[in-house]
């Protein structure tokens, strides 16, 4: 493990670097934890994103898809009305295997949907073991950073000062972003459902913004919980696209004024969920560089953004 000094502004915490990735220190004692203790049921669904790339968005559609049957999307029951998608999808290593060592998970029923931001390399080994599924959403390198920047800036703004983009930019650009680097994070998961496609659904935020109900079933179809001719004639795909659009779920009174139990406003996970918002950002020096390094890092991987 090696070590960034505390910088003032980027999330001002010193840094470390664990299996080619950077890290918090609280986020790498959950990443330590989980890799011990963590057991993998074969019925297990692992939602995996870099930071920003969807993660919210995923969780919801996910726990809407594989609960349908329990809770019924048109009554203003159901519990993504209610509750931020970060309380109902857990992070494994951001909150179940920090806030304890080794968490009693006995209250999940399966199939077990738990997240994680961690690169395929720190999987715990549990999960290459089992036959538990994984979904991989990644997102363009130019949205995910703006995303990124502007959430860092937004969440601890008073204790650290605001980020430079052009600070943030140069640490992204050399791969010191949390979780980072982006494209080698990107790469092992787009490796492994290349050689693993029944274990690993690879997919696009850009892909699922212009197609969601076609990807949506998709996902369906990979989790082994494909929608009924009787369901698609109800029009449930599309309830479930809507229910876990961007307006409806960032208009809802928990998404607004909540808060996690870690503090930050759960409206910090909805900053306007756009394609290509990067232009208002980035100078043309800019998507240069970040196109020269997406060219060379994806270069033969037969991946493109
Ligand atoms: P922007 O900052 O570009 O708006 P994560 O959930 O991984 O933290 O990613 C957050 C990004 O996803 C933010 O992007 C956020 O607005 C967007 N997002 C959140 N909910 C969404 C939804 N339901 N549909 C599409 N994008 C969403």
């Amino acid at each position: 493990i090696s070590s960034l000094p505390a910088e003032k502004g980027w999330v001002a915490t010193k840094l470390y670097k664990y299996q080619g990735f950077w890290h918090t220190s609280r986020q790498l004692q959950g990443v330590l934890s989980c890799q011990k203790h963590f057991q993998a049921q074969d019925t297990d669904i692992l939602l995996v994103t870099t930071p920003k790339s969807g993660t919210t968005w995923l969780k919801s559609l996910l726990f809407a898809l594989v609960n349908r049957s329990r809770f019924t999307l048109t009554l203003d029951q159901h519990p993504l009305l209610s509750n931020n998608p970060h309380m109902l999808v857990p992070f494994l290593e951001l909150k179940l295997y920090v806030e304890d060592e080794n968490p009693d998970l006995s209250c999940f029923t399966s199939p077990r949907l738990f997240s994680t931001h961690l690169p395929y390399i720190s999987l715990p080994k549990s999960i290459m073991d089992s036959n538990c599924k994984t979904v991989y959403l990644c997102r363009n390198p130019k949205d995910t950073f703006i995303s990124l920047w502007a959430f860092t800036n937004k969440l601890r703004l008073d204790e650290m000062g605001t980020n430079s983009l052009h600070d943030v930019f140069e640490k992204f650009c050399r791969g010191v972003s949390l979780y980072g680097p982006f494209w080698d994070h990107v790469l092992g998961y787009w490796e492994e459902s290349v050689k693993n496609p029944e274990k690993v659904f690879f997919i696009k935020y850009e892909e699922m913004k212009e197609q969601p109900e076609l990807h949506l079933r998709k996902l369906a179809d990979f989790l082994g919980c494909s929608f009924s001719s009787k369901e698609v004639k109800e029009n449930i795909v599309e309830s479930i696209v809507e229910m876990c659009s961007f307006d409806n779920l960032s208009s809802l009174k928990v998404n607004k004024e909540g808060k996690l139990p870690s503090g930050e406003d759960n409206s910090a996970f909805f900053r306007n969920g756009k394609v290509g918002d990067w232009k208002n950002y980035l100078t043309p020096e800019m998507v240069d560089r970040l196109d020269k390094i997406s060219e060379e890092k994806l270069n033969g991987s037969g991946l493109k953004f």
